[in-house]
């Protein structure tokens, strides 16, 4: 069995971010996305992987390789455009020839993995199989109606009256029969070659399509508050570890991991934290849920449940909450007088505002 990782899109929910790299490599407790997505399908024993990329191509090509640090064989497929789901299976048919494979949406994340589900999609053949969760809003997702021995009897792409509360999670597995449905199908209203359509393209034509439902954490990390959330509870696993400098004014509290080379003065950090590598963190209060990346400094400033992306500053900032501050990024304090905001801000970014 392969696996096809889609890793391009453009991001829209995620601007800024995604105006200067890719939604799949924003770090979750500081690692990218799509490493979480690569090790999972390593573990299931998946060995050829073939990666659709999209603008961002490069970036993910120079950071994860020829996937041999994950035991894998990775293939690039560029996507001229994002035109949806269906149409990047549609430019990997060459590399996915006749096999079965996962399909796996490269900015999802599954705590559980995907070791069970290629499992049952080895033991079980079907045209294709899908991976649900049910959600509180089905009317953002793909949406299947199921009945009780696990066939699937229709699906909707975000549909405004949903009739199940079942979403497609972006992990399906495929037999070839897919490709034909990838080549019939039209454009959505959105422009897109839908993944969903094409499913239910197969299924209007008599072929078997399993579901198979899991309760276990999920999430598309589409959007910065879902970003947030699912860096809260992948820290919410991690072990702690001290392998930078801590110096004896520092007090450290509960899980916190502190990379080699990163230095830590003068302050408290409640856990769970991870600090990357060369960050310094001086006089200041980190934590709960806080991923700092590489190279970030901290100084004279307090800090709680955000994302701080490599090399970004944050400088004499009383508190900060509920953030993801880019890469380079600088958080700094503003002359007293006048009672003033001075701003910079680039493209669809967000700033609130306190006074
Ligand atoms: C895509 C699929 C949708 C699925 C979702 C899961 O939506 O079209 O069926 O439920 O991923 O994340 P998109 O994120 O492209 O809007």
């Amino acid at each position: 069995m392969k696996a096809l990782v889609l890793a391009g899109g453009t991001g829209s929910r995620l601007r800024p971010f995604t105006h200067t790299g890719a939604k799949q490599l924003l770090p979750i407790a500081n690692k990218p996305v799509l490493f979480y997505a690569l090790e999972s399908l390593a573990a299931a024993g998946i060995r050829d992987v073939g990666i659709v990329v999209g603008e961002h191509g490069r970036e993910i090509r120079e950071l994860t390789g020829d996937g041999a640090g994950f035991g894998l064989r990775i293939t690039y497929l560029q996507q001229p455009q994002p035109l949806g789901l269906a149409h990047a299976v549609l430019i990997a048919g060459d590399f996915l020839g006749d096999d079965d494979f996962l399909l796996y949406l490269g900015d999802n994340y599954l705590q559980e993995g995907v070791t069970d589900f290629a499992r049952l999609a080895a033991a079980d053949p079907a045209a294709a199989r899908l991976l649900l969760t049910p959600v509180a809003d089905p009317s953002s997702f793909g949406v299947a109606e199921v009945d009780a021995e696990g066939n699937v009897l229709g699906l909707e792409e975000k549909p405004d009256a949903p009739r199940s509360d079942l979403a497609l999670i972006g992990v399906y597995a495929f037999s070839r029969a897919v490709h034909a449905a990838v080549r019939a199908i039209r454009p959505s209203v959105r422009g897109e070659l839908e993944i969903t359509h094409a499913v239910q393209w197969m299924i209007d034509r008599g072929m078997r399509v399993r579901a198979d439902t899991t309760t276990r954490p999920w999430r598309d990390t589409g959007s910065v508050e879902d970003m947030l959330e699912v860096n809260r509870e992948v820290l919410d696993g991690l072990e702690g570890r001290i392998e930078g400098k801590v110096d004896p004014h520092s007090t450290l509290v509960g899980r916190v991991r502190v990379a080699e080379g990163a230095v830590v003065r003068g302050s408290r950090v409640v856990g769970p934290v991870v600090i990357g590598a060369g960050a310094v963190i001086s006089n200041s209060m980190v934590g709960p849920y806080t991923s700092i990346g590489e190279d970030c400094r901290v100084e004279d400033s307090a800090i709680e449940y955000s994302v701080l992306l490599r090399g970004a500053q944050v400088e004499g900032a009383s508190r900060i909450e509920a953030s993801l501050i880019g890469r380079g990024a600088v958080v700094g304090p503003a002359p007293r007088l006048p009672q003033a905001h001075r701003l910079v801000i680039g493209d669809h970014s967000k700033v609130h505002l306190t006074s």
